[in-house]
Order: structure tokens, then sequence, then C-alpha cells
């Protein structure tokens, strides 16, 4: 082999082993830089006779070529492998489940809440609205709480600031205050009727809402859920209150063998009053009673507290627990589950 072909050689060994550009390029500076092999070649042509000078000048142009063409190739190569070790480590796995926007949807209570609305509505009930905060009248005193009725203590009621000693601030522990509020508004729309002797259009509404108690168990939350209803008018009794409660549950379970009990108990604003309790059906506690509303007979001093002669006006009125009837619904164990945020809980219900 003659000594440009071991030339050629040895730089294509050379660049071979170059394994990044930069290396690439110290390995071409050693042949065809300044001072490189190729330069000292043709710098030593001078010293060579006129004749022999084309023949060598055309075999070191050839060497020259086959350096440079061997470099171009060195380049190519190394620059492939770069891209392809970067689409390597950029790679797309495009079978990958692409990232979903979850579709959001109402929570189980805001669900029992639209349902409870839609089939009082159907039955001729209108729908209000009051605030979460409540005085210690509207709350206790209309509704005939006397002054040492444990409910108003410190343990059950959480009291804010904002009222006197005399008329405190409290979020309200029932919706039974719309009772009052919603009965005064009605009564004050149709007091020309009253003043005059004529009769009023009945009073029928429910009362949707937060309430607050120092409470907290599997069927006790210290923020829940209560619906009102009230409907007073001259001719309303306890058996109305029967009916109209038994065919809302017949309704909101979609069967017609519910089975549902009025128990005996009291409460200041009603007489007589009940308890309203639902046995589960199914889930782990089925056979087991839940309460899932008191209710009663409008109390004589409650009417006279919303503006109306008792002796004319009666009715009766519940307030129910829509997160209680959530839980028959679905066969949920704990209430509280409501009410801890978990995603994961309440995507069950969309
Ligand atoms: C009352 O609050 C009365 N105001 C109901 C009433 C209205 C009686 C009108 C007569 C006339 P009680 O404390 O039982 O009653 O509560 C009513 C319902 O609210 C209960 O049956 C239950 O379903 C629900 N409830 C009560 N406390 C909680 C709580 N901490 N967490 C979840 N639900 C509750
Ligand atoms: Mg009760």
């Amino acid at each position: 082999m003659n000594e440009l072909d071991a030339l050629v050689d040895s730089a294509r060994a050379g660049f071979a082993q170059a394994t990044t550009p930069a290396d690439l390029e110290n390995a071409k500076a050693q042949y065809l830089g300044k001072s490189g092999r190729i330069t000292e070649l043709m710098k030593g042509m001078a010293a060579l006779p006129v004749d022999e000078k084309k023949s060598r000048g055309a075999a070191i142009n050839q060497a020259k070529q086959a350096i440079e063409a061997a470099l171009t190739d060195r380049r190519q190569a190394l620059a492939d492998a770069e891209l392809q070790s970067q689409l390597k480590a950029e790679a797309l796995d495009v079978t990958l489940p692409g990232r979903q926007r979850g579709s959001g949807g109402l929570h189980p209570v805001s669900l029992t809440l639209e349902r409870i609305e839609a089939i009082f509505g159907s039955m001729g009930f209108e729908v209000a609205d009051g605030p979460e905060i409540e005085s210690d009248w509207f709350n206790f005193t209309a509704l005939n709480t006397p002054e040492d009725h444990p409910a108003r203590s410190m343990h059950d009621t959480f009291y804010v600031e904002g009222g006197s000693a005399k008329a405190p601030n409290l979020l309200r522990t029932h919706t039974s205050p719309m009772q009052i509020r919603h009965a005064v508004q009605h009564v004050k729309r149709h007091r020309a009727a009253l003043d005059a002797g004529q009769s009023m259009p009945e009073i029928r509404v429910i009362a949707p809402g937060r309430t607050y108690r120092v409470d907290s168990d599997a069927t006790h939350s210290p923020m829940f859920h209560q619906c009102e209803g009230l409907w007073v008018g001259e001719n309303v009794s306890f058996k109305d209150l029967k009916f109209v409660f038994t065919d809302f549950c017949r309704t909101f379970f979609e069967s017609d063998d519910l089975v549902l009990r009025f128990r005996p108990s009291f409460f200041p604003f009603t007489e007589p009053s009940a308890e309203i309790d639902i046995q589960f059906q199914q889930g782990p506690l089925a056979g087991r009673w839940l309460e899932v509303a008191g209710s009663g007979q409008v109390h004589p001093n409650v009417v006279r507290n919303m503006g109306l002669d008792p002796e004319r006006y009666i009715g009766f009125a519940f307030g129910m627990g829509p997160d209680r009837l959530t839980m028959l619904r679905y066969g949920v164990n704990d209430l509280r589950l409501f009410f801890d945020g978990d995603v994961r809980f309440l995507a069950q219900f969309r």
C-alpha cells in the first residue's frame, strides 16, 4: 500500500473513532487542518521537479478528496445517530390514553334536592330560600321554643357574632325559621283580604337549605341539609301530612311498598308531633330504620306568630333531612362521605 492510501485509511479509522462532532473536528484537523498531514504534503511539493509535481499533486488531491468524503460520511453518521437517540428519548407513545378533562356532575345531595323540588313542585308547593345566619327570634322564639330549651345551648347551636346578648345571631339549626319568614310575607301580601274577612290562598311551601349543629357521626354532620315543608289553610289536617309525606316518599324512592313509620314525638312548634322513619331496603344497613324528618300540626302559638288566627288557620309542617334521603336512596352508610369532597366517591353518582 502506498503512503497516500495508508493516510486515507488512517483518516477513516480516526474519523470512525470519533463519537461526537467535537471529536470528529479534532480528528479532521489532524488531516485537513492548517498544519494537518495533507497540508504538509502539499507544502512538500514545492521541492519537487516540475514534471513530478503534476502527478504528485493529482495523487495528493485524490487522497484529500477521499479523506473529505470520509469526513462527510462520518458527520452524517453522527448526525443520524444523534437524531435517532433524540427521537428515542422524546418518543411519544401514541397508544397511551389521552389526558381526559373530567366531566363534572351534580353532588348526590344536590340531585336529591332537585328531586324534592320537582316532586313538591308537582304537588303545588312553592320553593323558598332564606338566610343561614338567623336571629334567635326566628330560629327559636317565634317557633314557641322556651328560653331554657336545651336546643339553645352552646352544645348544640353555633352562635355567631353580630347580635345582642338578648337577641343573638346563630347558624340556623333547622329550616323551620322559614315557616315564619315565608308565612309572614304571605300574610302581608294578603293582609287586605284577611282584614276584610275574606279567605287567603293557602300557604304551601318548601324551603330547602343548609343547616348547622354541633353534631358529628355516621348519621350527623355539623353542616347538613334540611328541607322544610309547610301547608297552612282553613282545613289542613294531620291526615294530609301523612298523605303528602307518604306520597312524596313513594315518588322519591320510586317504590309503592316503601316502609315508613310515624313515631310520636315532641317539638315545641307542633302539636301533635311525629318523627318519620324509613327502613333501609338495600346496602349494608338493610332492615335498619333511619329517621328522615320531624313533623306535626303547626302549634297555635306559631300560627299566631305568622300573623294568623289559630282559630281559623291550621296546618302541618315537616323538616326532613335530604342527606339521609340520599343515604337511603343509594345505600350509603356514612353521611360524612357526602362532605369529604373525595371525587372517587362523588363521581359514582354522576
Ligand atoms: C327538626 O329540626 C325540626 N325542625 C323538624 C320539624 C319541622 C318538626 C317542622 C316539626 C315541624 P330534627 O332535629 O329531628 O327536627 O331534624 C329533622 C331531620 O333533619 C332529622 O330527621 C334528620 O333527617 C335531619 N338531621 C338532623 N340533624 C342532622 C345532622 N346533624 N346531620 C344530618 N341530618 C340531620
Ligand atoms: Mg329528630
